[in-house]
């Protein structure tokens, strides 16, 4: 994904499209450009790596106006190279896009034959072709704008800026995020609302297929025919700038893990009746005794969260589960039935692997489900039902306060299933419920084990491979540390079923290959015992997850990190915090960009 900021009013435009563009610098980083409009003619900067690049490249500049359109980007057609940077002018027209266009080979055959010349290896730039013969032909920037994207194909967000029209700029959007701020006398636009959070809270989130002319004054919105929209709804974002800043942490990953207590709290807020035991009651009116299967979509960390939710909804809901990665799930024609139920999990609510699935089971006529973070995002605007995650702003592309309150909602909502199906204990109702209302707590004490954390990560920073090792609920979030463990520090780390070790992975363990078990107090304690004692026969060096007080499970290993002991359930919650933090710690240690991983962005928003 790639970042979008645009501005038209009274003030010096780049300074505000620099500021834009370091908040949404997680959405893509390796190249970034602006296009300014200085009264007469479009003055254009473009440089690779990082906004501080493109910073001082303009300290040499002498850019002014008061409208322009800025971006950053994550290259998915063309290397991160100047040329390949948005925004791309033709005559007299630039253009900056976030998405895909699907059928850009198609139209740059076409454009080519008809004289244009490419300068660049991008799929942008055939828009800004389009856009550009449009406009010779005397056709305004507004029509030309609309003309170009009824030729496109794929999902996109775009600006678009011309010298010949100086009263105002055009965006446009499809299944890309594209945000309107409203200002006095001045209008922003965003690809993510903290960078509008600075200069206002008064937003309009453009829907599939709308385009937007912004003037300083004024915005009007356009359906895909060119019919102009009479109401425009204006929200009012209830956040503070202070949401998108470090706070004395030397990272935002940093802070994020830091908030997880905090997180957990407010996504439980209102949702647990303390007395009657319910969970979830007044959000999701499913009848749970209907559902045949769940079945649950995602990518990545969110795709581990799901498969957190495969164990609750069998063991807690007794309702069979499965969890699928998006991008595998949608090109098998999977068999779903009229009561299965598909859940779909997304921090963005915009990666596109997982707004693709939802789509195609959407049109199944199959009943949907989103867990989403971001607030009116695609995928939550598109399933039937929504559950939000409540963990605020996540800027650190390794994601870990939105797992941990994924992985919560999932929990709550098993055991709303199952208490709708009248299968719920009370005992288990009251261990559920004393346990949500622990965990703030617990989260907070496991953070408290920090120091002990950077000392074995000191151990392990030259560290080449990684092996993690859990059984039952514990396997997923083995899979989930060895993923933040390759993200941030580079590192080879895999993920184990504990059992599965002897049947080939243990041919990798020597001295230089740490091997880390989840080894809490629990029924699966005694297998991984037996696996800890398999590793270590063959020389491998272990550190543990252990239960506070384990002396036992201790002694058999090299490096023993203690959580709280909580219910079984419950045990990914603080067993995930010290793998963030471990994986947190190597990564710094290395000196790696730990917000900014190479070759990452936030969200994937192409296929
Ligand atoms: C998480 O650390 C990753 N960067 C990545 O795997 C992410 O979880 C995945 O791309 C899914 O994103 P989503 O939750 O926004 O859909």
């Amino acid at each position: 994904m790639c970042g979008i900021m645009g501005y038209i009013g009274y003030r010096d435009a780049r300074n505000i499209l620099i500021d834009g563009l370091k908040r949404l610098e997680y959405r893509g980083y390796d190249s970034s450009g602006i296009a300014i409009f200085d009264g007469k003619k479009l003055r254009i900067a473009r440089a690779v790596g990082k906004i501080a690049a493109l910073e001082s490249l303009l300290e040499k500049e002498n850019i002014k106006g008061s409208m322009g359109i800025g971006h950053t980007r994550w290259a998915t057609h063309g290397r991160p190279t100047e040329n390949n940077a948005h925004p791309h002018l033709v005559n007299g027209v630039a253009v900056v896009h976030n998405g895909i266009i699907e059928n850009y080979s198609e139209l740059k055959n076409e454009l080519t034959k008809k004289g244009s010349i490419f300068k660049s290896e991008t799929d942008t730039e055939v828009i800004s072709h389009l856009i550009g013969a449009n406009l010779q032909n005397d056709v305004n920037l507004f029509e030309s704008v609309l003309l170009a994207i009824k030729r496109l194909e794929g999902a996109f967000a775009i600006a678009v800026i011309s010298e010949k029209e100086r009263e105002y700029f055009v965006v446009a959007k499809n299944f890309s995020p594209l945000i309107i701020g409203i200002g006095e006398g001045e209008n922003f636009v965003a690809s993510d609302i903290p960078a509008l959070l600075p200069y206002t809270r008064r937003v309009i989130m453009l829907s599939e297929n709308e385009l937007a002319k912004i003037y300083k004054d004024r915005v009007e919105i356009y359906n895909i025919s060119g019919e102009k929209k009479t109401e425009i709804e204006i929200k009012l974002i209830d956040m503070s700038p202070a949401v998108a800043e470090k706070e004395g942490h030397k990272h935002f990953m940093h802070k994020e893990i830091f908030e997880s207590p905090k997180v957990f709290a407010d996504t439980m807020l209102g949702r647990i009746d303390r007395e009657r035991g319910e969970f979830l009651s007044e959000e999701i009116s499913l009848d749970p005794n209907k559902l045949n299967r769940i079945v649950i979509v995602a990518c990545g960390t969110s795709y581990h969260a799901g498969l957190l939710g495969k164990y609750y909804f069998e063991q807690i809901s007794k309702i069979p589960a499965e969890a699928e990665f998006a991008s595998e799930f949608r090109y098998r024609n999977p068999v779903l039935k009229e009561n299965d139920l598909a859940i779909f999990i997304s921090q963005s609510g915009e990666t596109a692997d997982t707004l693709g699935a939802l789509k195609d089971i959407k049109e199944k006529g199959i009943r949907t489900l989103a867990v989403c973070n971001v607030m009116n995002s695609s995928i939550a605007r598109m399933a039937d039902d929504v559950i939000y995650t409540r963990a605020g702003i996540e800027i650190g592309v390794a994601s870990t306060k939105a797992f941990i309150a994924q992985v919560e909602v999932l929990l709550m909502l098993a055991i709303s299933f199952a208490s709708k199906k009248r299968i719920l204990s009370n005992e288990h109702r009251k261990i559920f419920v004393n346990e949500f209302y622990r965990m703030p707590f617990l989260l907070k004490e496991t953070l408290s084990t920090e120091s002990y954390i950077k000392d074995v990560a000191s151990r392990f920073v030259r560290s080449k491979d990684f092996i993690y090792l859990g059984r039952g609920i514990n396997f997923p979030v083995a899979l989930e540390g060895a993923l933040k463990l390759k993200e941030i520090s580079y590192i080879h780390a895999e993920g184990y079923a504990a059992g599965e070790m002897k049947h080939g992975p243990i041919a990798l363990i020597d001295e230089d290959v740490p091997v880390l078990v989840i080894a809490n107090r629990g029924s699966n304690l005694k297998k991984i015992i037996s696996n800890i004692l398999e590793a270590k026969s063959r020389g491998g060096i272990l550190i543990g997850i252990i239960t506070k007080g384990d002396e036992e499970t201790r002694r058999l290993l090299d490096f023993a990190i203690e959580v709280e002991e909580t219910d079984e359930f419950f045990q990914p919650f603080v067993n995930s915090l010290p793998l963030q933090l471990l994986a947190y710690h190597i990564a710094d240690m290395k000196g790696t960009d730990v917000d900014q991983p190479r070759n990452l962005a936030k969200s994937v928003t192409v296929e």
